[in-house]
C-alpha cells in the first residue's frame, strides 16, 4: 500500500493575496489608478486600484459596495429598462444616481480626487436577464456611463488613448503605443467575436474582465495562469472563458455563462432568514460559524446539484440560466457555450428554496453554510468537466475562480478536491488560482492593455511557462494588411460607445 498517499496532507488552494495598499507610496511610486464601475445583480461597486508599473501588480486601494436592491425607486416618468434577477426594477436615471454616489464614496474613502487622480474607468455589468439578445447591454453600459459623467470623470477617462499624446507625460515610458496597437486582445486573448459581428453571450465582457483579472491576480502566488485556461466568475450570475493554446493571441473557445450565486441565494431565500425575494447568501453570511461538511450536508448538496443543470447549450436556446446567448453564432465561431441552469431559465430555482426551508428547520446553520459550500464546489468541477468533454479543456488548462460564490467559505479546499476527482491534474494546486476581486483587477488590466501598457520582464500574455511576446506581436501586426488602424482624431467625448476586447461596439 502505498502510505504517501494515504496520509498525503490535504492541498493548499492558491488564494492571490491582497495586501493594504500603502498611500504613502501614491506619489513616490508610478501607480496607475483605474476604477471598475460594476452593477451586479446583487451588490454594485466601486473598486479603485493602483497598479504599480515596474511590476504590473495591482493593489486594491478602495471597495465601497451597496446592495442594488437598495436602489432608488423608479420616478415617475422615467423607463424602467431593466430588472435585476430578483425583481428589482432600474431606470437609466436610478442607475447614474447609484453608480455616481458609489464613486463619489470610493474615492472619499480612498482620499482620492476623481478629477486629477484617476487615470481610468471600466464598467461592467451582470444585470443582463432581461435583455433580448447579447447586443443589447451597450444600452445598459452607457446608463453606466451618465453615472461616471455626473460624479466628475472625466471622459476622456473611458476611451483608449489611442495616440502617445493622450497619455500622461508620468506613464509614456510604460507604453508601448507607438510599437503595438491594441488589436482587441486583452491579456493575449480575443473575445469570441468571428465575421459575423454578433456577440454570442450577454455578459462577455465580464467574462473577459474576470480572465484579465485572474491573470493579473495568478502573480501573486506560483501558478502560471496564462493561456490555455478556464475562468469562472462567481457573481450571482456565473461568467468566464476557456482559451486556447495560441501565440501571440489566444482565441476564447468557450463561455461560461448562467445562475451562480442565484444557486445558493435560491437556497438561502427558503429558509426564511432573510427576504424570499431579494434575500441573498451574503445577508447571512459571518465568517466565524464552522460549515459542518458531513453526511447531511453532503445529502443536501447532492438534492441542490440534482436541480442544477450544467451543460453545453443547446442550439435552440436563447436564454440560458437567464443569460442572454446566441448559440448559432457561437457555433459559427467554433466557441463552445457551457451553461448553468436551474430548470429552465430558474424556472426550478423555488425548489432550491424548498430544499432550503427543508434544511433550515431541521437542521443548523452550519449545516446550511457546509451545505453550500459543497454544492458550489460540485458546481465548479462540473463546469470543468463540461469543458473537458467538449475537448476545449485538457491538463495544459489553467483553472481560475472568482466571485464570492466560488471563493467564500471553505470552497476553495473544496473546489481542489473536486478537480481532484477529475484526474486532469498530478498536482490540482499548482493548476487551480483563486482570486478576490478578479473583476475589478481585469478592468485595471484592461485599461493598460487599452494603453498598450505592459511589463515585459512579468507579462500577462502569452502562454504558460513561456515568455514575454512583444517580439511576436509585432510581427504578426506587420502581417495583417487589415489590422484596425486606431482613429486618432477621434473625439474626446465618446463615453456612449463602450468597449469590449477595446473594440467599440456601439
Ligand atoms: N458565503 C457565500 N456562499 C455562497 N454564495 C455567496 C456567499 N457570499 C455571497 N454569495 C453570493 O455571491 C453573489 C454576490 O456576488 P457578487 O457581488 O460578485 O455578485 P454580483 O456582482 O451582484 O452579480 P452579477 O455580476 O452576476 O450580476 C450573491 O449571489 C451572493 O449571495
Ligand atoms: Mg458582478
Amino acid at each position: 500500500m502505498n502510505f504517501g498517499r494515504l496520509f498525503k496532507s490535504k492541498p493548499t488552494p492558491r488564494i492571490a493575496s491582497s495586501p493594504p495598499f500603502n498611500y504613502l507610496e501614491l506619489r513616490s511610486k508610478p501607480y496607475y489608478i483605474v476604477g471598475s464601475v460594476e452593477v451586479g445583480n446583487t451588490t454594485t461597486k466601486c473598486v479603485l486600484t493602483a497598479t504599480d508599473m515596474t511590476t504590473g501588480k495591482t493593489f486594491i486601494v478602495n471597495k465601497t459596495v451597496k446592495m442594488t436592491r437598495d436602489v432608488r425607486r423608479p420616478k415617475a416618468g422615467e423607463d424602467v429598462f431593466a430588472h435585476t434577477i430578483n425583481g428589482t426594477p432600474l431606470t437609466k436615471e436610478s442607475i447614474a444616481e447609484l453608480v455616481k454616489n458609489t464613486l463619489i464614496e470610493s474615492h472619499e474613502r480612498a482620499r482620492l480626487d476623481i478629477k486629477t487622480d484617476l487615470h481610468f474607468v471600466v464598467r461592467s455589468t451582470g444585470v443582463v436577464a432581461e435583455l433580448d439578445s447579447p447586443d443589447q447591454v451597450g444600452t445598459f453600459i452607457q446608463a453606466l456611463a451618465k453615472g461616471c459623467l455626473d460624479a466628475g470623470v472625466p471622459p476622456r477617462l473611458m476611451t483608449p488613448a489611442m495616440s502617445i499624446h493622450n497619455i500622461l507625460e508620468k506613464f509614456r515610458r510604460y507604453t508601448m503605443i507607438e510599437k503595438v496597437i491594441f488589436m482587441g486582445a486583452v491579456a493575449s486573448c480575443f473575445p469570441p467575436q468571428g465575421s459575423t459581428g454578433v456577440e454570442v453571450v450577454a455578459n462577455e465582457m465580464e467574462g473577459e474582465l474576470a480572465t484579465a483579472g485572474i491573470k493579473e491576480g495568478s502573480r501573486w502566488t506560483d501558478v502560471d495562469f496564462r493561456n490555455p485556461c478556464l475562468s469562472m466568475d462567481f457573481g450571482t450570475t456565473l461568467d468566464g472563458r476557456v482559451t486556447s493554446e495560441e501565440l501571440p493571441y489566444a482565441h476564447t473557445i468557450g463561455n461560461l455563462l448562467g445562475l451562480a450565486g442565484a444557486i445558493p441565494d435560491a437556497v438561502v431565500q427558503g429558509t426564511g432568514l432573510v427576504d424570499k425575494m431579494t434575500g441573498a447568501t451574503l445577508d447571512i453570511f459571518d465568517g466565524k460559524t464552522k460549515p459542518d461538511y458531513g453526511k447531511e450536508a453532503q445529502q443536501y448538496a447532492d438534492q441542490i446539484n440534482d436541480l442544477v443543470k450544467i451543460e453545453k447549450v443547446p442550439l435552440s436556446r436563447t436564454k440560458y440560466g437567464l443569460v442572454p446567448v446566441c448559440p448559432e453564432a457561437a457555433a459559427g465561431n467554433n466557441v463552445v457555450l457551457i451553461g448553468c441552469d436551474v430548470g429552465i431559465n430558474g424556472s426550478d430555482l423555488s425548489k432550491l428554496s424548498s430544499v432550503g426551508s427543508d434544511l433550515y428547520q431541521s437542521k443548523s446553520l452550519k449545516i446550511l453554510f457546509g451545505t453550500l459550500d459543497l454544492a458550489m464546489a460540485k458546481v465548479a468541477s462540473r463546469l470543468v468537466q463540461v469543458g473537458v468533454e467538449e475537448g476545449i479543456v485538457t491538463k495544459n488548462t489553467a483553472i481560475g475562480v472568482t466571485g464570492r460564490a466560488g471563493i467564500s467559505g471553505n470552497k476553495p479546499s473544496l473546489i481542489i478536491e473536486e478537480i481532484e476527482k477529475l484526474g486532469l491534474y498530478d498536482q490540482p494546486e499548482k493548476n487551480v488560482v483563486f482570486v478576490d476581486d478578479g473583476l475589478a483587477r481585469g478592468a485595471a488590466v484592461m485599461a493598460r492593455c487599452m494603453n498598450s501598457m505592459g511589463t515585459p520582464k512579468n507579462p500577462l500574455g502569452g502562454l504558460r511557462g513561456g515568455r514575454c511576446i512583444l517580439k511576436e506581436r509585432m510581427d504578426y501586426e506587420s502581417s495583417k494588411s487589415s489590422a484596425p488602424v486606431p482613429q486618432l482624431d477621434r473625439p474626446e467625448d465618446d463615453t456612449q460607445a463602450y468597449f469590449v476586447g477595446g473594440h467599440k461596439r456601439n
